[in-house]
């Protein structure tokens, strides 16, 4: 018996290194993104993830094919940068769609399936920005806060079935994704934007480019959904990054604020 597996966003960065790596150990593996994907022992599924009709007819096809579904890794996702005073609300409402409503609509469509699985593993892929308000990006960190909360959520509402869920909160991973998301021309904002806006916006563009390899993600998300039992989430990054999580909790708003002010400016 071969279990089945689904990964997300697998034309790019973690899930195009991910869903290969999970046929490679034995896996039943569809690719799935808005363009068709051509990775080895992987079966490309095309789907938009915030088009519900779309996704709900991809995981028919699916299913038809194999019958079962065993596990969901979720990497799929867009960033954008902007202020919230200026940032055009269409982009920030597609970044929500496709982070958390996408989200949404992949929970639904799948979890008939995988909570039928002896071995149910739902991955989803947040960050650790989820955790924390980052200046410039919040509409990125509100659909990533908001996908935590709904995975703490259904994490508790699937017990009782064999499915395991968790969230995967990386830090700053080497791929295409700032390269490839709305940021918003320094031009088009107010002064007092500006100055900083450009040294956060080059800055996380820096650390994205100096960030971890894809590959090192996809091994550690293969690492966790072996597990027998899985945490409610697991930050994955360099030390500074994973202690971020912590720190953003345990100091004192005000003081959190200028530590976070200083790392982006
Ligand atoms: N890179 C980082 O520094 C970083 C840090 C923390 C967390 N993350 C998160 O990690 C995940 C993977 O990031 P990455 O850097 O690997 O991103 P990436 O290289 O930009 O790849 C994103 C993937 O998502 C797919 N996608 C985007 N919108 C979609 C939609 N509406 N429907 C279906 N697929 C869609 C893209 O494929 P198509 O364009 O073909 O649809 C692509 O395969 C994301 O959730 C991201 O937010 C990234």
């Amino acid at each position: 018996m071969q279990y089945v597996a689904l990964v997300t966003g697998a034309s790019s960065g973690v899930g195009e290194a991910l869903a290969p790596l999970l046929a490679q150990r034995g896996y039943k593996v569809f690719g799935m993104s808005r363009r068709s994907v051509d990775l080895p022992g992987v079966t490309s599924l095309p789907a938009d993830i915030s088009d519900a009709d779309a996704l709900n007819k991809a995981i028919e096809r699916l299913i038809e094919e194999t019958g079962r579904l065993d596990a969901v890794l979720h990497c799929a996702g867009i960033g954008g940068a902007g202020p919230v005073e200026q940032m055009p609300t269409e982009r920030a409402r597609r970044i929500m769609e496709t982070n958390f409503w996408g989200s949404w609509n992949l929970c639904q469509a799948t979890l008939p399936y995988l909570r039928k699985s002896d071995r149910g593993r739902l991955l989803l892929v947040g960050s650790i920005a989820g955790f924390m308000g980052i200046p410039f990006r919040s509409a990125y960190c509100a659909s990533k806060a908001a996908l935590k909360a709904m995975s703490d959520s259904l994490r508790m509402e699937v017990q009782g079935s064999n499915l395991e869920v968790t969230m995967v909160a990386p830090g700053d991973i080497a791929t295409n994704s700032i390269a490839t998301q709305y940021r918003q021309p320094v031009e088009d904002l107010d002064p007092l934007y500006r100055e900083r806006y450009k040294k956060a916006d080059d800055g996380m563009a820096a650390n994205v480019d100096h960030g971890m390899d894809a590959a090192f993600v996809a091994e550690a998300m293969y690492q966790i959904m072996e597990k027998d039992q899985l945490k409610p989430y697991y930050a994955i990054g360099e030390l500074l990054q994973r202690a971020s999580v912590k720190a953003s909790r345990l100091l004192p708003g005000h003081l959190w604020e200028k530590v976070l002010g200083k790392y982006y400016s």
